[in-house]
């Protein structure tokens, strides 16, 4: 089985591509890399319709299985939204395609657990940044936008640690298998921007957590999936395959060409 996995296609900040192209040549990359599986580790758009039009629609076009979970700015909303950011997360939590709480059993020796995740701030440099300073969410005239388009009402380390038990519910119920975990946030600090940086030293509080740090050494997960952070890249530790394929922005590609970038973008996993 090929499982292939993407992160980040931020399909509505494009300046030469729309949705639909990237609905299309996702779905033809499917079918020339014979998945039978897509796994896409969020932040698909700025809205969650979109998101999860995009979703249905590569589904639909592809015709294998995609399996996602919302970054933070799939729970990004405008002023004139109705919905709060926790009815936004149940609605994503509905839907068929998000594995949010609800594993999906690939067969007897394989499952896929996800969850957005949420930072901690424990990536951030702590001896310069004191909690209070990192809960500003604003540093050298840059505000950490998140803080402007979600509210969920609770602190984000309240977040992470809600996550972190959602997720940990859900590797108990397929601890006998060999497991594939696909979170949003960040969950290795070797993907963190590298510090000392002049912004990251305080921004990585926003990239990643490490309530999640426990899970690798009591449940098999054999691959760990992640996006946010935008770097493409695979490390190997303790047996464990750490799997971060970004898209990114536009401005981010290497080549003009989505084409060209997807194709360089997904990672496949064969189980
Ligand atoms: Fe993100």
């Amino acid at each position: 089985m090929r499982i292939g996995t993407i992160s980040d296609l931020h399909i509505d900040r494009s300046k030469d591509y729309y949705p639909q192209d990237f609905e299309f040549i996702l779905s033809k990359e499917i079918a020339r890399l014979k998945l039978d599986v897509l796994l896409i580790a969020g932040d698909v758009s700025n809205h969650y319709l979109q998101t999860i039009q995009f979703v249905q629609n590569v589904k639909q076009q592809s015709n294998i299985e995609v399996l996602f979970i919302p970054g933070n700015h799939d729970y990004w909303k405008s002023e004139q939204e109705e919905k709060t950011s926790y009815e936004i997360f149940e609605y994503y939590k509905s839907q068929p395609e998000s594995i949010i709480g609800s594993p999906y059993i690939i067969n007897d020796e394989w499952a896929i657990v996800g969850h957005s995740g949420w930072y901690d701030y424990s990536f951030a440099d702590h001896d310069k940044f004191s909690l209070e300073r990192l809960e500003h969410r604003k540093y050298y005239g840059s505000t950490w936008l998140d803080k402007e388009h979600i509210d969920w009402g609770k602190s984000d380390l309240e977040m992470s640690k809600l996550a972190a038990a959602s997720v940990k519910n859900d590797l108990e119920q397929v601890k006998d298998k060999n497991i594939i975990l696909m979170t949003h946030i960040v969950t290795h600090k070797k993907f963190a921007v590298p510090m000392p940086h002049r912004i990251f030293d305080y921004f990585n509080a926003f990239i990643g957590t490490s309530d999640f740090d426990q899970f690798y050494e009591i449940y098999p997960i054999k691959y760990s999936i992640m996006g946010h952070v935008h770097f493409r890249n695979i490390i190997e530790e303790s047996g464990i395959q750490y799997i971060c394929p970004c898209l990114g922005y536009q401005r981010e590609w290497r080549t003009k060409n989505l084409e060209t970038e997807i194709q360089n973008t997904i990672q496949i996993i064969e189980i």
